[in-house]
Formats: structure tokens, C-alpha cells, sequence
């Protein structure tokens, strides 16, 4: 069996239910919107975020879900759509899902726009039927994308990153989210505070795991369904980089950093720095800092009893660092 299908096993059910839910979470009396959306639909991505909810909810609660889990995984995946919706447009990225993305195919006006969209529903799902306090969660991670994207912007012009710095961006513009799917996940279905915290902290430390890996697959030349060595073009400084900054002499500092500066769109130059972070051993350092974090992950799920849905957890943060898309 296909190590997603091994995961979502003890969810099968809530997950085709959820598709359904989420499709018709994105209709609009508006044609073009409608027919973005379908294009959106169309192309679904790794669903893992809707899949941490449904596995921390079913994990807290002896195996019950509820309206509030659906709703909760809706908005959660809206909103990741339109962060991902927006992201293309601020890294002038043509590729999302192995297929062109809404800026390449609509232009940047129509992907603001629907982004925004995408967002309004999202937080109007949760506020339309009351659920406030998993209103709370979401917002307050929709704020921290945002911030987590400026600052890495912020840092890009600059230059000036430094790793503490890094694992702030990655925290706030990725893991955020997936902390929020955990924690909401415990909450839907009303769980203690302390869990719904333990929870928070499990998904934060596995969605850091999640972004290194990230960015990782930005040094390969695998087909991962949108655009490689992007990076270093839109000057976005990763672990593997400031590794190699880090570990590097004055007049090889230099040339990165002008590199970087001045040579950014310049296809042979990014190749050799590429290859100079590589012989610097920065992906193995991003690898080794990887697995710490999934390894702090798993020790928070080894303090819950055994389950099903225990074991599909354990596997998916096996998957956070193996997957190959
Ligand atoms: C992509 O997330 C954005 C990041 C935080 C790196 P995913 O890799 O989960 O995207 P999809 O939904 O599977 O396409
Ligand atoms: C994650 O960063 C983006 C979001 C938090 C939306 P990236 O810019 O690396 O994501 P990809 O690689 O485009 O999916
Ligand atoms: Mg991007
Ligand atoms: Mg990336």
C-alpha cells in the first residue's frame, strides 16, 4: 500500500467527506471565480493539513469527529489555497502542482483577488456558524504567515540572515499553520487546554521539519510539481545557504553574497552556487536539523496510549521528511 493510503486509512471516510465539503466551501455567484475554483479543486495538493486534523481530533477523542472537525479542516485548507494562491505571485513562481498556477494562467491581479477570496471564505466558514474559538487559532496563524513572509522578504533585501533567524521565518510562515491544524484539531473536538497545547507544539516542531524539507527539494532536480532552484533567483536565503555562509571564508562570503546581490538571474551562476553550498556539506546540516525537529515531534506522540490513529501520525511525520513531493 502507498504510504498515503497507509496514512489516511483510520480517515478514509472523513477525508472524502471533507473533499466534498471543501469543493463546495469555494462556490460564488461570480463565473470567473467559480471557474478559478474548479481549476483549484481540480489540482489538489498532498492534503496533509486537513489530515493532521482529522488524526489529532480522531487521536484525542477515542475516535469521534464532529461538524466543528469538518469545518475546522475546511478552513484550514482555504486558507493554505490562498497562501499558496499568493505565494506564486510574490515569488513569480509559473508552477503549482505539476500544472500552471492561477498567476501564470489569470495574471497577478486575478491571483490577489482570488487569494483574497479564498481567505474571506475561509474565516467567514468558522464565523458563520460560531465556531469561535477555532476562529482564534486560525486567525492568529493567518497573522504570523503574512509576518513570516514579510520577514523573509525583509531579510532577503538584506542579506543578513542569520540561522536563528531562518528557523523564525519557517516558524511563522509555515509551521504556524500546521501547529494551528494540530491544536485545532484537539480543540474541535474539546479537548483540555493542555492538550490542545501539547498538540499546538507537536505541530509547530513537524511543520519546521516540513519547511527544511522544503526547501531541500529546492537544491534537487526531482520533479516535484512546481519550479526548483527558485530560490537563490528570488534571493530567499534557506538553511542549506547560511550553512554555507556560515562555513565559509571572507573572500568566499563575498563572492556568495554578490552572488546572490547581483548574479541572482543568472541561470550558470546560481548552478555554481548550487554546487558550492553542496560541497560546503549545507544539505546535510538542513537534513541533520530536520530530523531533530521530527525527532522532538515524535517524542510528544509517544507520551499518548496506542492507537490507529497514533500509528498514522507517526507514519505521516515519517512522511514529512521522506515524501518526495
Ligand atoms: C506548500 O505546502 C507550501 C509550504 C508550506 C512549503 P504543501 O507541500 O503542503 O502543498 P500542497 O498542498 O501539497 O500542494
Ligand atoms: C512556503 O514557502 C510558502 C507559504 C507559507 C505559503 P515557499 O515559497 O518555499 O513555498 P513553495 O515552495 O512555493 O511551495
Ligand atoms: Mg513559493
Ligand atoms: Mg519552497
Amino acid at each position: 500500500m502507498k504510504i498515503v493510503e497507509q496514512i489516511k486509512q483510520p480517515i478514509h471516510e472523513e477525508m472524502e467527506l471533507f473533499e466534498q465539503k471543501f469543493s463546495d466551501s469555494m462556490t460564488s455567484r461570480v463565473a470567473l471565480l467559480n471557474k478559478i475554483t474548479h481549476y483549484i479543486v481540480n489540482r489538489k495538493g498532498k492534503q496533509m493539513r486537513p489530515m493532521f486534523v482529522f488524526l489529532v481530533a480522531k487521536m484525542v477523542s477515542d475516535g469521534k469527529v464532529n461538524e466543528r472537525t469538518y469545518r475546522g479542516a475546511s478552513v484550514i485548507e482555504l486558507i493554505h489555497t490562498a497562501t499558496l494562491v499568493h505565494d506564486d505571485v510574490v515569488d513569480d513562481s509559473d508552477r503549482r502542482r505539476g500544472f500552471f498556477s492561477i498567476n501564470a494562467l489569470w495574471k497577478n491581479k486575478i491571483a490577489v483577488l482570488v487569494g483574497d477570496y479564498l481567505l474571506s471564505k475561509g474565516l467567514l466558514l468558522s464565523i458563520d456558524n460560531g465556531d469561535f474559538d477555532l476562529l482564534k487559532i486560525i486567525s492568529v496563524a493567518v497573522r504570523e504567515m503574512s509576518e513570516g513572509e514579510l520577514l523573509q522578504i525583509e531579510k532577503a533585501r538584506r542579506l543578513d540572515i542569520t540561522e536563528e533567524i531562518y528557523y523564525e521565518i519557517i516558524r511563522q510562515k509555515t509551521a504556524t499553520l500546521i501547529a494551528a491544524c494540530c491544536s485545532l484539531g484537539a480543540c474541535a473536538v474539546n479537548g483540555t487546554t493542555d492538550e490542545v497545547e501539547k498538540m499546538r507544539k507537536f505541530g509547530e516542531l513537524i511543520g519546521m521539519a516540513f519547511q527544511i524539507k522544503d526547501d531541500l527539494f529546492d537544491y534537487g532536480t526531482e520533479k516535484i510539481g512546481k519550479p526548483t532552484g527558485i530560490d537563490i533567483k528570488e534571493q530567499k536565503m534557506t538553511l542549506p545557504l547560511i550553512y554555507a555562509l556560515n562555513n565559509s571564508d571572507t573572500k568566499e562570503k563575498a563572492w556568495l553574497i554578490n552572488s546572490i546581490k547581483k548574479h541572482n538571474k543568472n541561470n550558470k551562476r546560481v548552478k555554481q552556487v548550487i554546487a558550492f553550498v553542496k560541497e560546503k556539506g549545507g544539505l546535510e546540516y538542513a537534513v541533520r536539523k530536520m530530523i531533530a525537529y521530527q525527532q522532538e515531534a515524535l517524542a510528544i506522540l509517544n507520551t499518548y496510549p496506542e492507537s490507529p490513529y497514533k500509528a498514522s501520525l507517526i507514519t505521516m511525520v515519517n512522511y514529512v521528511i521522506e515524501r518526495k513531493k
